[in-house]
């Protein structure tokens, strides 16, 4: 979902009804404003985040949104669904209809899986985080039926093949906690991925927990069913 951008002189033209000509002389007489800077390039890519005001008075002011939530078990991770409560419905009455409006999920879990879920309406920040070239680590904590053996690791480490998708699995940390439970590391996202892996062994996936994405963990302070804003050093340093 690329972020569209449109030429400065085009926005003001639609925005003020004005031609291309004054267009010209308004930004040649500096009285445009963009995120604070005085903007007078008629050829400026400015998109809805952009801050704009044009004799002080503000064309557009859309906000950025970045929040975190705590999924609970149950909820399904999409804008709309008949049957369940959705991630969108948990954020009420935190954030408002015309912004829980905006957003999309950033890399989804099951229904079944619990944990860190972010949300925003930046599309080129959470096509950062989703795009295979950066290869953010999503970290997961599995309880599962069967012992575990350091067996697992290699299989993980080495990949494994999809004949569905056809893709063999990029390179998966596995680090054994206990007989039943190990912290997976992944750098993708894969249709229910830990539980196709855990299959390869006969172990079925009891529990699934995600605790952090890339350098941002979870907030021990948010309740299942709760969320927050991110801070702003939270959403620069997420991938490191
Ligand atoms: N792997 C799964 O199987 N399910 C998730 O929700 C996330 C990773």
């Amino acid at each position: 979902m690329a972020i569209s951008t449109t030429r400065l002189d085009r926005f003001i033209s639609e925005s003020c009804l004005v031609n291309r000509k004054s267009v010209r002389l308004i930004l040649a007489q500096k009285r445009v404003y963009v995120d604070g800077r005085v903007a007078s390039d008629i050829a400026q890519l400015v998109d809805k985040f952009s801050h704009i005001t044009l004799d002080n008075k503000v064309l557009q002011s859309n906000q950025a949104h970045y929040i975190m939530l705590n999924k609970p078990i149950g909820v399904v991770c999409a804008t709309k669904d008949d049957k369940h409560k959705t991630v969108i419905d948990l954020l009420a009455p935190l954030f408002a209809q015309n912004i829980r409006d905006s957003l999309h999920i950033v890399g989804r879990l099951d229904l079944n899986t619990s944990g860190l879920v972010l949300l925003t309406n930046d599309s080129r920040w959470s096509e950062r985080l989703t795009s295979p070239e950066h290869k953010i680590a999503k970290h997961y904590h599995v309880t599962l039926e069967q012992p575990l053996t350091t067996e697992y690791i290699g299989a993980f480490a080495k990949g494994m093949y999809f004949s569905y998708e056809k893709i063999t699995t990029q390179p998966a940390v596995l680090h054994i906690l206990s007989t039943y439970e190990a912290e997976v590391t992944l750098t993708e996202g894969r249709y229910h991925q830990i539980k196709r892996m855990f299959g390869r062994f006969d172990n079925k996936v009891l529990a699934l927990h995600r605790f952090a994405i890339g350098k941002l963990a979870l907030d021990g302070n948010l309740n299942t069913g709760e969320s927050r804003s991110l801070e702003r050093f939270e959403i620069m340093n997420i991938s490191g």
